[in-house]
């Protein structure tokens, strides 16, 4: 759908994000206390809910950066996904804690999760700012999570259509205006 027949809502202000945020943030600070894990940012959609998040938990932590790109359409993943930036620090025996935007179908996750594990880290979990569910096809344990939605295609903090809004501070839902 072109952008010029799409009409974007106001769905969650930075406000209520960033008291999520930090709310989410002294959940791992409590979970993972004694323990340094390793945060690993899935760009480019987590780069602020990343950013924000790690500069909010009050333990030890170590931060990388993976990037998957998915060959789909512009609101779909494809399923046809490629790392085309890995994990520089070494994970083999640490606890790493995954950093997404959204997880939808699960495919993007589910992939990086695997090639994750090869690594041998102690225990990997998922956390995501939007877990939506009307599309999951993989099973997958999502850990954390900021907000639950049904369905539709947001936008802001991250999340982009077509690479675009990602820079927006509160999230938006994009639908067809009619
Ligand atoms: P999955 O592989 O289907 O779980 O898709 C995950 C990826 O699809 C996310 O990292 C986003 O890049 C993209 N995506 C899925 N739903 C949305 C949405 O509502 N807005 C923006 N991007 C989305
Ligand atoms: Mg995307």
């Amino acid at each position: 759908m072109p952008l010029e027949i799409m009409e974007k809502t106001l769905l969650i202000s930075k406000e209520t994000i960033h008291a999520k945020v930090k709310e989410l943030a002294d959940q791992l600070s409590s979970d993972y206390k004694g323990t340094e894990p390793v945060f690993i940012g899935i760009l480019n959609g987590a780069v602020f809910f990343f950013a924000d998040i790690v500069r909010e938990v009050s333990i030890s932590v170590k931060i990388d950066f993976i990037r998957a790109a998915s060959y789909g359409s512009r609101m779909e993943s494809s399923g046809k996904i490629q790392l085309t930036k890995d994990v520089e620090l070494s994970v083999k025996g640490k606890p790493v804690i995954l950093v997404e935007d959204i997880i939808d179908t699960g495919r993007t996750i589910s992939h990086i999760v695997k090639s994750l594990e090869a690594k041998g880290p102690e225990s990997i979990r998922i956390c995501a700012l939007i877990n939506k569910l009307e599309r999951r096809e993989a099973t997958i344990q999502v850990d954390y999570f900021g907000f639950q939605i049904e369905e539709g295609f947001i936008v802001g903090y991250g999340l982009d259509y077509d690479e675009k809004y990602r820079q927006f501070p509160d999230i938006y839902s994009l639908c067809a205006r009619t």
